[in-house]
Formats: structure tokens, sequence, C-alpha cells
């Protein structure tokens, strides 16, 4: 038996996955979650600071007939550092923490002060990128060195934009080189998800890594 849900289910309402929509969330992110890569965009700030974003609203893919690689960050807020910061400097660069290290990305959050160097309040370290004028962090076990290309709203007028970045090059930490998912590899995001028809007081997130289940072959 399938449960089907178009309009906000009535025992969700009044909830968090009802009022969360003033951080932006529609409820349909809670009830039809689908986890998305994590991970930690840095820029220099006007004043020379590093700025540092975690973003999952994302995904990658090639294009221009294979002569490119891309990050799409499907929704970044223009209110927000990064955003400003892309439009300044048109480079980033995409850093993917271990499990390790999440509690330390996340730490950025709590560091945005446009006087803050955020990486460094985090208890990370700085290390400039090579390609691109971004500062790395250097605990991240992959960093993308990546240019600005692109942006849209997905709706006309919207607070946040759809924003490609065009993948330069990388750095991968050698014990990442042969494989950069399982327990120490990559982190993917399980935003809450809830049981619409069992709601729960309070939200639930929770970061998870990627378990080979599948052995596709060779080709
Ligand atoms: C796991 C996680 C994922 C996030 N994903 C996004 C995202 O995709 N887009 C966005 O605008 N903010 C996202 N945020 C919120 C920003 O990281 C947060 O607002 C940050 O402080 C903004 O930094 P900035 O002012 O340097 O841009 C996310 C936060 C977390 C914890």
């Amino acid at each position: 038996m399938k449960y089907t849900y178009r309009q906000m289910p009535e025992a969700m309402k009044g909830t968090f996955g009802d009022f969360s929509r003033s951080f932006g969330f529609s409820w349909k992110e809670f009830v039809m979650s689908v986890p998305s890569p994590m991970f930690l965009v840095t820029t220099f700030k006007s004043n020379g600071r590093p700025n540092a974003c975690m973003q999952s609203w994302a995904t990658f893919t090639s294009a221009n007939h294979g002569n490119g690689f891309y990050a799409i960050l499907g929704s970044v807020n223009k209110s927000g550092h990064l955003y400003q910061t892309l439009h300044e400097k048109r480079e980033a660069v995409i850093n993917f923490m271990s499990a390790e290290y999440h509690a330390a990305c996340m730490a950025t959050i709590q560091h945005n002060a446009f006087e803050a160097d955020e990486i460094a309040a985090a208890g990370l370290t700085v290390k400039p990128a090579d390609w691109v004028d971004a500062p790395m962090v250097r605990e991240c076990f992959m960093n993308l060195e990546c240019k600005y290309l692109w942006e849209k709203e997905i709706v006309p007028g919207d607070d946040h934009a759809m924003v490609c970045l065009e993948v330069l090059g990388a750095h991968i930490d050698e014990a990442h080189l042969a494989d950069r998912t399982g327990e120490q590899g990559l982190l993917y995001n399980i935003h809450y998800q809830i049981d619409p028809e069992r709601v729960g007081k309070t939200a639930h997130d929770y970061a998870g890594v990627l378990i080979k289940k599948i052995d596709v072959g060779e080709y």
C-alpha cells in the first residue's frame, strides 16, 4: 500500500515541517527526502578574510560534450556571504569533508561575521588555492577549484539562485585516491525525514556516508 501526498499532510500542520517554510523549506523536502552531497564552499570576502559556507542542495555533472565538469549549487541564498563573494571574485573552492571533520565544518556557520576568518575560527586550516583566488580547507580530503559560470533563479524573483561552477581541477588526499566513498568518504545530507502519518515534535538531521550495495560490473 502506498500513501499519497499532494497537499501538506494534516498531521504536519503547525509543526516544524510547516513553519520551516519561513526558512525556505518546502514541506515536500521533508516528506520526499532525497539526500544530497554535503560540502563547504570557500571564497575570499572583499576584506580578504576567508568565507566558508555549507551547501547541500547540490549535484555535479559533466557537460560541453565531455569537455567540462560542473557543480550545480541548486539554491544559494542571495543574502549570504557566499553569493556576495561569488559575484565579487567569481572563484571558489568546494571542500569535501569526511565524518571526522563534519563538526568543524558545521562550526563555520557559528562564525559567520564579515570580519571573521570563518575557516580558522572553526579550528580548520586555510591553504591558498593553486589556480583561483580562494582559500581551501586543508583538513578536507578533496578540494575542487572552481570558476563561477552562470546563475539562474528557479522561479523569477526568488531569494535564492541556482549557481553553476566549472570545476577546474582537484586536490585529493592520498588516503582517498582509490575510493572517496565509504566510512571515511564524502558525506550526504539526510535532511529531517518526516513520517507524514507520525510527525515528531522536533526536527532531526543526519549526515550519511555512502556504502556500495550493488556491483554493477566492468564495462
Ligand atoms: C548541511 C547544510 C547544508 C546547507 N545547504 C545550503 C544550501 O544548499 N544553500 C544555502 O543557501 N544554504 C545552505 N546552508 C546554510 C548555510 O550554510 C548557512 O546559512 C551559512 O551560514 C551561510 O554562509 P555565508 O553567509 O557565508 O554564505 C546549509 C547548511 C547546512 C548545515
